[in-house]
Order: structure tokens, then sequence, then C-alpha cells
């Protein structure tokens, strides 16, 4: 799938880095870069940059790094090959020509057909006389024809090969329909059958209107599974999708309403919210969350009122916060989720319910004050104590400040006592800080940690001279025509972690210069943000001429030669020391 580094350069002199980056984020001069609030993570004062010069971006916040593809990688969610189309059509240039490239479009589209005929089918089985339980089902549940038709529900009939039949008869091929998950095969007898029978089916559809997955319900309370979804498969990724989606993203200027449930999800809908959306059958992920901020400011859960429900509800704050979502939280009465709740009490109560959700303060809050019954003075301790380590945890004093006035209240307590428990929990907090960043230092040096380039630990000295090459190779391309040349002794052999030598065996198939935007297409946005890295280290430095260059190669030989060490650990650890002088 690789594409040519001319058409990378043409697509990267049309695509500014800073020009695509100032869509998204709002980016300031400083001297001869760009600095701006991290897309990535929640950021208080700016630590995401962009080097004009280089053309690249990194966080020195989250670690996030690389070039303007590797940015719409991550910022748009896209496979390296979808980043590089969504660059072209932004500067109106044509893909090229390339016939490994244009089979992996092939299949895809090929997929989003497949899909889509699929459902068409599903949706026409629907009125079908088979599909009797299934039209029940729906009237049970009292879903509107208007909302079957607006979310294209449809019904798998209960046959081992009724959509398989259909899709033949368009010319598609068993194996394909396995890839996406249409049908399944039996290990035992090697025979395709149906992946979906006697379900009720909710397509799931992307921003751009394809239809990439289905969800199915049994069409009654018995049958296990009760939902059946498709699984990841080259056009879904369930932990990068929600339902819904598409509606909601241009409803949702003020708040999107969150919750378990496709059905919830369509109940929200025919009480008249647009705004919402379900995770796919998964916990909430952060990719799911940083998404939702792309379209609103606001989320307010809905999850079911149950134990589980009211859980997940609290691991999924930290989530949405971290994206710079504010967070709400629907405090649910006497029905088990929203589309039981609409059911029950109609659609004017559940938009006195959005409108009245607490705060995540309030819903943590309420949280403890459920678990400790406060007229018990132990228990009121205890209580006491764990609402102001929430309260700890708020960044801003004034939200502090209105906290505490409010839980002393609530507890019946002395504010001032609540004020100097705080005080005394954020010192302790802050402390922890410190030696949480001291542990970051050490695991950095010692090459613990080191997720992309795990080999790193033990062989520090290896590969601090592997990223000194390669980053130098990266800077001078002139020194990569004379690597491939011969003139030095070195070959992908020498490089002793194997990330090192993955990267050295990329750089010289590389033409003339190194190019990352040629590299996207076989590392990771994480393994990219570290080459990036190699060589912005490098070009802070002030002595890249040929003699480190030679040095680093005759240090990795040495290197190469040795069994990784108890040394190096050693020699991590005096680093560690000068570090902690230093502070
Ligand atoms: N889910 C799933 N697999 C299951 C159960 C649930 O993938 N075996 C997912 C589905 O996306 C479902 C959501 O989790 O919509 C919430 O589950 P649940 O509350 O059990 O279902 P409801 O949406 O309430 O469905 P229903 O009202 O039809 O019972
Ligand atoms: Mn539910």
């Amino acid at each position: 799938m690789k594409i040519s580094q001319g058409f990378i350069e043409e697509l990267k002199y049309r695509n500014k880095i800073d020009d695509v980056i100032s869509s998204y984020v709002n980016l300031k001069r400083a001297g001869s870069n760009k600095v701006g609030l991290c897309p990535f993570h929640s950021e208080r004062t700016p630590s995401f940059t962009v080097f004009t010069n280089t053309e690249t971006f990194k966080c020195f916040g989250c670690g996030a790094g690389g070039d303007v593809i590797t940015f719409i990688m991550r910022q748009e969610n896209l496979e390296y090959i979808s980043a590089v189309e969504f660059l072209a059509k932004r500067a109106g240039l044509e893909m090229p020509e390339d016939t490994e490239h244009k089979s992996e479009m092939v299949k895809r589209s090929r997929m989003f057909d497949m899909n889509r005929e699929a459902a068409r089918f599903f949706n026409k089985m629907l009125y079908d006389p088979c599909a009797k339980q299934a039209q029940e089902y729906i009237a049970k549940r009292r879903l509107p024809a208007s909302a079957v038709k607006r979310f294209g529900l449809g019904y798998a009939p209960k046959s081992f090969d009724a959509l398989r039949k259909h899709m033949h008869s368009l010319g598609y091929r068993d194996d394909e329909l396995r890839e996406a998950f249409l049908c399944g095969k039996s290990e035992r007898t090697g025979n395709y059958f149906d992946y979906f029978r006697g379900r009720l089916i909710f397509p799931i559809i992307d921003n751009f209107g394809n239809v990439i997955a289905f969800g199915g319900r049994a069409t009654d309370d018995e049958s296990k599974p009760k939902y059946l979804n498709t699984s990841d498969t080259p056009v879904f990724k369930k932990s990068r999708n929600l339902f819904a989606l598409n509606f909601a993203r241009s409803a949702c200027e003020e708040y999107l309403i969150l919750c378990e449930g496709y059905m919830d999800v369509i109940a929200v809908n025919i009480a008249g919210f647009p705004n919402a959306v379900a995770t796919l059958g998964t916990a909430l992920t952060s990719e799911q969350a940083r998404i939702m901020a792309k379209y609103t400011k606001k989320v307010v859960i809905s999850y079911d009122s149950d134990d589980a429900g009211q859980a997940a509800a609290k691991r999924a704050i930290p989530l949405l916060t971290e994206a710079g979502l504010e967070v709400s939280v629907l405090k649910m009465q006497d029905a088990k989720d929203p589309d039981e709740y609409i059911k029950k009490f109609g659609a004017a109560k559940f938009r006195e319910l959005i409108e009245g959700s607490r705060g995540k303060f309030d819903f943590l809050c309420d949280g403890v004050l459920k678990k400790h019954d406060i007229n018990v003075p132990d228990e009121k301790v205890k209580a006491a104590h764990e609402i102001c380590e929430l309260i700890a945890a708020i960044h801003s004093s004034v939200e502090r400040s209105v906290y505490i006035a409010k839980s002393a209240e609530r507890l019946s307590l002395d504010e001032k006592s609540l004020r100097s428990d705080v005080e005394r929990i954020r010192r302790k907090l802050g402390r922890e800080e410190d030696s949480k960043q001291m542990r970051k230092i050490i695991s950095d040096a010692s090459g613990y940690g080191d997720r992309v380039n795990r080999e790193a630990v033990g062989n520090t000295k290896a590969a601090r001279a592997e990223e000194t090459i390669i980053g130098l190779i990266m800077l001078r391309p002139e020194l990569l025509v004379k690597i491939k040349k011969g003139e030095y002794e070195l070959c992908a052999d020498d490089f002793k972690t194997s990330f090192g030598r993955k990267v050295f065996e990329a750089v010289e198939a590389c033409e003339d210069k190194v190019d990352i935007g040629v590299l996207g297409a076989q590392f990771s946005v994480d393994e990219i943000a570290r080459i990036t890295d190699m060589q912005r280290k490098r070009a802070d430095l002030a002595k890249n001429d040929e003699t480190v260059l030679s040095d680093s190669i005759r240090a990795l030989k040495e290197e190469k030669n040795n069994a990784a060490s108890g040394d190096e650990l050693a020699d991590a650890l005096k680093i560690i020391q000068a570090k902690k002088k230093k502070q």
C-alpha cells in the first residue's frame, strides 16, 4: 500500500501543517513555531507545538506528534490511507493510480456496498410474512413506523442462508461476506451461515452515510444473547463509532445525550431529542469521548438507573472530562432506562429530567451519600472525607469554594473544617504528583515504560545510538544517499532493537530523503511520534556532522556484540541521580 514519495511531498506542499491544524486548533505564534491547546488531551496551558520549518507537530504534554498526515489520522480517526485521501481531497489532488492502494480502496468500497445491500435486504424482510414476530415485537415496544424508517430497522430471517443467497445473487462471495461479519463459517464443517438470524436489525451508519455495521436484537426476551453485534471489520471499529451520531452530530450544538442502548437512543429521538448517541455494546472509550468533543461542548449521561449503569456513568466521567467536555448525569427514578422512562412518564417529563440533570460533582456526591448514612457519626466522617477528596480534585478554586459551601450544608458540617480538610488533601495530592513525575523520569531514563521500543530497557546505549543515527539521516538527506552508496558500513542487522531495525529498514527504502509522511503507512501514530522526535531532538543540537554519525555507528556495533547487561541499568540510575540533583 505504498504511496510514492513524490505524491506525499506534493500533498504536504499543498497542505501546510499550520494551515491544516489551524482549522482545528487556535494557534498562536511563538518564535518560529506556533503553539495552541492540544486537541488530543485536555489542558489549560498550551503544550501543543507546530514546527513550521519541519512541517511537524509535537505535544509536550501527551506526547502525540508527527506530520500533517499523522495529525489527520489522530484528529479525524482515520487510517493512514484514508488520511492521505482526506488531505488529497482538501487540496483538490487526485489520488495516485497505485494498484495495491486501489485494491484496498476497492475492498473497502465493496464492503460498504455489501453492507448497504444487506441493510436493504433486512429492511425489506421486515415487511415479509416471516417477520411476524419482529413486527409484533416492534408493536410491543411501541416503535412508530416513522422511527423504523428513520433508523432503517430491519429483520434478519430465522434462516441459515437467506441473506447469503441474496448476496450471492448480487455477486458477493462467501469470504467477503465473512469478512464483513454478515456470515460466519463453521470450524467443524467449513460451511458458511448467516450471522444474524431471527433478529431485529439496527444498522450502524457513519457520518458519510455508509452502513458500517449492524446490531441485532432477539425478538423475544428469552433468546440469548439479547444483542448480537458486528465485530471489527476493515470498515468498522466499535471503539471509534457511536450509534446514531449520523443524526446527532447536526443537532448537538448545546449537548449530546449519551445512552447505553439502541432502544434508548430511538426512544429519546421519538421524544424529540435527535441529539442522542449510544456506544456499541462496550464501555465508553476515550476515542469516542474525543469524537463527541468534536461536535459538542457538553454530554448528558443517560445510562440505566441500575447499579451497573451508574457505575458505568462514574467510569465515563473522567474520559469525557479529559476530552474537554462538560458532563452532567441524569437522575432517573422509577424507570430502568430512558426508553422505559419516556414510555411511563412521557416526553415532557423526560425534558424536565434533562434540564434538571446534575453536574458531575453532584452526581458523585449523591453516590457518596447513598453509600453512607450520615446520621451515624462514623459514617458521616467517612462521607465527609470522600466528599473532600472529590472537591480536592477540582482545579478551579472558585468551584471548590462553591462545592465546599454546598457540601457543608448537605452534611450539616462547618464550612471551615471542610475547607481545611480539602486543603490538606490538596497538599498531599501535590506531593503525590511530584513523585509521580519523578517516577516518570526514572522510567523514561531507564527505558522502562517505553511502549514504543520495549527493547530499549537494558539496551539504553544501543537505543540511543540508533536514535541518533536515524535522527541524523532524517535531518541530513545527503547522509542517506551516502549510506545507500555504501560509504558507511551500516546495515539493518547492526541495529540492536527490533524497533530501531524496522525504522532503519524503512528509512533505507526511501529514495533520496526521509519523509515521515511515507513512513506513516508502516508505523502506528505513536511510533511516528517517536520517529519525528528523533529528528527534532537532533535538530535541537548544535553538532550534527559526520563524526557524530561515524561515532554512533561505532558505538552501536560495540553494543550489538554486548548482551543486555546490568551496567545499562546502572547507567540509567546515574542519569536519574543527576536529574534528581538538578530538580
Ligand atoms: N448489548 C450488547 N449485547 C448484549 C446486551 C447488550 O451488545 N448481550 C448492548 C446493546 O448495544 C444494547 C446496550 O448494550 O443496546 C444496552 O443493553 P441493555 O440495557 O441490556 O439493552 P436495552 O438497550 O435496554 O435493550 P432492550 O430495551 O431491548 O432490552
Ligand atoms: Mn437498557
